[in-house]
């Protein structure tokens, strides 16, 4: 079996670890990794390989940041040329950034079987880049893999073609593989992270966000690793003066993060994979988003959907007094990369 894992941007690190490792126990099978370069800052990239020990990218393409017809172009016409040296029977990408599907685009029109690792998730808002990601490459994927039963309903609603299986969460496989590995942080705190262009690109909901953050900080601990897009926003709209009593840092690697996660007493956050990790750890998240594509979080997780800013503290208030929801199953058991990776074998046969 030959296959060609793909990975781009930090989010798709710690959902690749696991896969990869997988693949590399199977003898006949010879398994490549290609890095688009969309994430290229130490933190933002090498340092999860470093953490995860993911094994170095046979080919960095090197497409970094830009717009995203740009970026999705260059990796595109890039990723093509790797594919052309040595064709494999799988392309597998993971997540819904743009790397996933400039890739995805590829091996369908290079007819190569695709497989797309945590497929059907749908926000069913259209204004997010990563949901027409999704919706597209679950179009032409060949195997969807899905972590909860909500994706697998949605793509039998859009007759999807490829073959769906509901493995559960490499992403918590690998939390579950570094669990041991994480430290414990001092001190009562809060974890804050934000990037979605819906947030920080316009300056009055930027602004609205740090004013409530800055008041929560004022009696609250609160950590916030700021991503390079948040953090040129807040230079750009010049807001500084609303975040003086917020701890701001560089961005965490790994380990780190997911330690500092794992003691705190509540998340407030805009991501998607938080909102999956923070209810498998049973910690409050806050998300600051109308709508999310992970409704297993809401309904067995820990996750809540806060919008209005005017809500923010009223909601850290009551989590704090103890008034909040515990984790019920999630149906995650560490073990999704290797379902994938005995699927894709009996396929291969
Ligand atoms: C991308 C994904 C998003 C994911 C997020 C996690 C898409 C459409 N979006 O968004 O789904 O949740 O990653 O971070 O694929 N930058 C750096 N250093 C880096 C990487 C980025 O400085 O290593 C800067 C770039 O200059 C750019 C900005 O950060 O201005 C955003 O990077 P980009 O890759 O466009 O998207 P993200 O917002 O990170």
């Amino acid at each position: 079996m030959k296959i060609i894992c793909v990975v781009g941007a930090r989010p798709n690190f710690p959902k690749i670890a696991p896969i990869m490792k997988q693949l590399n126990k199977v003898d006949d099978c010879q398994v490549k990794l290609v890095h688009t370069g969309q994430h290229y800052d130490y933190e933002m990239s090498q340092s999860f390989f470093e953490d995860l020990d993911i094994p170095c990218p046979d080919f960095f393409l090197n497409v970094g940041s830009g717009e995203h017809v740009d970026q999705i172009a260059n990796t595109m016409l890039l990723f093509e040329k790797v594919i052309k040296r040595d064709i494999p029977d799988f392309i597998l990408v993971v997540g819904d950034v743009n790397a996933t599907l400039s890739c995805a685009l590829v091996a369908n029109k290079m007819g190569i079987k695709l497989v797309h690792v945590e497929a059907g998730l749908r926000s069913f808002d259209r204004d997010m880049p990563e949901e027409i990601n999704r919706v597209l490459v679950d179009s032409i994927s060949d195997y969807l893999f899905c972590t909860e039963q909500s994706a697998i309903d949605n793509l039998i609603d859009e007759r999807a073609h490829g073959k769906t299986y509901l493995v559960g969460n490499v992403m918590i496989d690998t939390l579950v593989d570094n669990l041991h590995r994480l430290k414990n942080v001092d001190g009562e705190y809060g974890v804050v992270t934000l990037h979605r262009p819906s947030n920080v690109e316009n300056k009055h909901r930027l602004t609205d966000i740090l004013i409530e953050l800055n008041n929560i900080a004022s009696s609250h601990k609160l950590i916030w690793p700021v991503h390079p897009r948040t953090k040129k926003c807040i230079e750009k709209f010049s807001l500084h003066q609303y975040t003086n009593y917020i701890d701001m840092v560089d961005p965490m690697t790994y380990l780190n993060f997911m330690s500092h996660v794992n003691s705190s007493k509540f998340v407030i956050t805009d991501s998607g994979g938080i909102q999956e990790e923070t209810s498998y750890l049973n910690i409050p998240c806050l998300t600051i988003r109308e709508n999310t594509e992970r409704p297993i979080t809401l309904s067995y997780g820990t996750n809540y959907l806060v919008q209005d800013m005017s809500r923010l503290q009223i909601m850290v208030n009551h989590i704090i007094s103890g008034d909040r929801k515990h984790t019920i199953n999630l149906g995650w058991d560490g073990n999704s990369a290797k379902k994938i990776v005995n699927i894709l074998r009996s396929e291969n046969a």
